[in-house]
């Protein structure tokens, strides 16, 4: 094995162009952390938050990276045999250690799960956090069940677009919001039922079509839109708190009785690699193999391309997971 390692090092909040490639020593893992070397990671707006220095907790220079996706190389603990295909995520990755930006990465044993799969590296390295976030939101967040009606609030986003693909498959209707009507096809082509244009009254348009408003809602576009959510629900249905794509997640002076609509149920969703489990994360890559699900892929990027991978996140133009390959 090789002594050093490509990374992508962030010494600091800074434009696309902060982020630079550098020659580091591979790290070498301590009982209970595995040493992966990396195939391919997806981008999350947690490193753009990260990058733009909006992120708590972090602590520079940093190389970024909330997940990776790749194969065991050492693994002082024995908890994963070595050449075992694994997903690592969450658990201070990239934030208050150094994560999925580059050749190798040294994880906790707790945040990496195992799966089996002859997928090429780029479709496996889009899943970790999104489908973490997806079934997280669904399960945890919204106790969603077969039949059920769900709208998501940021439809196009990879976490939006993954949520449709696992309600799909939940037989779900499902009701996802872009901006960009350009973008609609790109939710139907997954299986949305009604694809809304966010005009800022989501809410008129969903009970136009389900009167009694939705049983389940997603939100990740944040606070500015949250109230309209709220409304385009029914009674005792349920809205999850998950994303703030508008980069804004603050009730100001928030008055429950005001802001809540009667009888409806306002949660939230965080969470890590625990939420996923094995069986769920191998069903999945197992029905994208067989065609039966697909992954909400807009583009992937060359490693050396991380400018422009992060240009484009910044610009929201994507539908989809952005992914680069090593
Ligand atoms: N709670 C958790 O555990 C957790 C974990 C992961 C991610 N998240 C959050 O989930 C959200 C989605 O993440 P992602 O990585 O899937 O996002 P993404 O793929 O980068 O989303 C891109 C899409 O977001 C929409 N968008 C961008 N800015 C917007 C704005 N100001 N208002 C409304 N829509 C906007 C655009 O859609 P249109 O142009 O089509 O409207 C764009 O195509 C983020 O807020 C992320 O922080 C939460």
């Amino acid at each position: 094995m090789p002594a050093t390692m490509r990374a992508i090092v962030l010494d600091a909040p800074g434009p696309p162009t902060a982020l630079s490639i550098r020659e580091l020593p591979i790290p070498t893992p301590a009982p209970g952390w595995v040493l992966i070397q990396v195939k391919a990671f997806g981008l999350n707006r947690s490193e753009l938050h990260t990058r733009l220095g909006l992120a708590e907790g972090v602590t520079f220079p940093r190389v970024l990276g909330i997940e990776a996706t790749g194969v065991v190389t050492a693994c002082p603990g024995g908890e994963f045999p070595i050449g075992q295909q694994v997903v690592a995520m969450m658990g201070g990755m990239g934030r208050t250690f150094d994560g999925g930006y580059a050749e190798y990465t040294c994880v906790p044993a707790t945040q990496v799960i195992a799966f089996a799969s002859n997928l090429d590296w780029a479709t496996l390295g889009a899943l970790p956090e999104m489908l973490q976030t997806s079934y997280g939101s669904l399960t945890v967040g919204l106790d969603a069940q077969p039949g059920q009606s769900i709208l998501i609030r940021g439809g196009t986003s990879s976490v939006g677009m993954a949520t449709a693909v696992l309600a799909k498959q939940r037989h779900m209707t499902v009701f996802a919001t872009t901006r960009n009507s350009a973008k609609a096809a790109a939710l139907t082509n997954i299986g949305v039922n009604h694809v809304l244009i966010d005009d800022g009254d989501v809410a008129r348009q969903v009970h136009a079509i389900v009167p009694e408003g939705v049983d389940t809602a997603l939100e990740l576009v944040g606070t500015p839109t949250l109230p309209d959510t709220l409304r385009a629900t029914r009674l005792h249905g349920v809205v999850c708190f998950t994303g703030m794509l508008s980069n804004q997640w603050i009730v100001h002076e928030f008055y429950p009785v005001d802001y809540i609509p009667r009888g409806v149920r306002l949660t939230a969703y965080g969470g890590d690699a625990t939420d996923l489990p094995p069986q769920v994360l191998q069903a999945f890559i197992d029905a994208v193999a067989a065609g039966t699900a697909v992954v909400p892929i807009d583009h992937v990027y060359p490693f050396d391309q991380i400018v422009a991978a992060h240009t484009a996140m910044e610009a929201g133009t994507a539908s989809g997971k952005l992914v680069v390959t090593t």
